[in-house]
């Protein structure tokens, strides 16, 4: 049995998707999930993560735990209660969605601190442990669907600065090998797409996916900042304005992982934009 949460997100979903397709038993975890969200077969379990005896029932046994962070509630998580939790039920290997930012904006309680504490915790566990540190994810892009779907606009900072953005998809599948597959234990892998994606190239793909043309109309820092306040605190704003704007080399870095894990090159944004061309028509 392999449990994973954040089972309704944009990699646990697609996670889940891969283990049932693979023949695995699967728990999918989170606050709402229900059986319709979740593949036939797969065992629907409603747990919060800031109550970590809520997922007692369906680790006891289990063989594998994907731990999915869960944004900024993380924040009230204790992850050495998660972990205590899943050892003393007996969860031998447990695969971590972590964050690039660790390593590159360690100074960031947000992008950094906080995830370098959950890793902790799982690494200090005792149980066998992968962690995955994907950067910025393609599905960021959802966050221009309302315009795109209504003005055919994309209104976006940094226009020419590119990130080797990551399809979450392809999150899913390393962790997927990562739960199923032996000798991924004490790893860390950094994980992104195989290119540098600038946000203009991104609304152009996005256009190509639609067959439709999307314009691209450059927001300065000051209001983008101001846009980006109104959903996320002033910190969390501050370094992802920092990542977006000035990325340090290592965040403008393609990884060999997934290739190095899946045998096979990251995808490309334009097939993601393919893929999810419908959340933008
Ligand atoms: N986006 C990026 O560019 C990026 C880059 C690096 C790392 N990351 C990491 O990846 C994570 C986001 O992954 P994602 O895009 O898959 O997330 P997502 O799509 O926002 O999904 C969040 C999932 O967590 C569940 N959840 C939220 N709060 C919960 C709680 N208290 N207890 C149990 N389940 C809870 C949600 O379902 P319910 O609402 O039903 O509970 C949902 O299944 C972030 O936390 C971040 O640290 C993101």
């Amino acid at each position: 049995m392999i449990v994973v949460t954040g089972a309704t997100g944009n990699v646990g979903r697609p996670l889940v998707q891969a283990l049932a397709a693979a023949g695995e038993q699967v728990t999918a975890v989170s606050r709402n999930v229900s059986a319709t969200a979740v593949p036939e077969g797969v065992r629907p379990h409603q747990a919060d993560l800031a109550d970590p005896e809520s997922l007692r029932p369906v680790l006891d046994g289990a063989d594998a735990l994907f731990l999915h962070d869960t944004g900024p509630n993380a924040y009230q998580l204790n992850p050495r209660d998660i972990l205590d939790v899943a050892k003393s039920a007996g969860v031998g290997r447990v695969v971590l969605l972590s964050s690039q930012g660790v390593e590159t904006r360690p100074e960031s309680e947000s992008h950094g601190g906080r995830m370098r504490a959950i890793e902790d915790a799982v690494r200090e566990s005792g149980v066998e442990w992968t962690i995955l540190r994907p950067g910025g994810f393609n599905s960021n892009a959802f966050a221009w669907a309302e315009p795109i779907r209504t003005q055919r606009t994309v209104f976006a900072p940094f226009g020419d600065v590119g990130l080797p953005t990551v399809d979450p998809d392809d999150i899913a599948e390393v962790a997927a090998t990562a739960l199923r597959e032996k000798g991924h234990a004490g790893q860390s892998y950094v994980l992104t797409g195989p290119e540098l994606n600038t946000p203009r190239a991104q609304a152009e793909a996005l256009g190509a996916a639609l067959g439709e043309p999307i314009r691209f109309v450059e927001l300065t820092r000051e209001e983008a900042r101001a846009k980006l306040l109104q959903f996320i605190p002033e910190p969390v704003v501050d370094t992802t304005l920092a990542v977006l704007g000035e990325p340090k080399p290592e965040e403008q870095r393609i990884s060999p992982d997934v290739e190095k894990v899946l045998g096979r090159a990251p995808r490309p944004f334009g097939e993601w934009a393919e893929r999810n061309a419908a959340a933008f028509r």
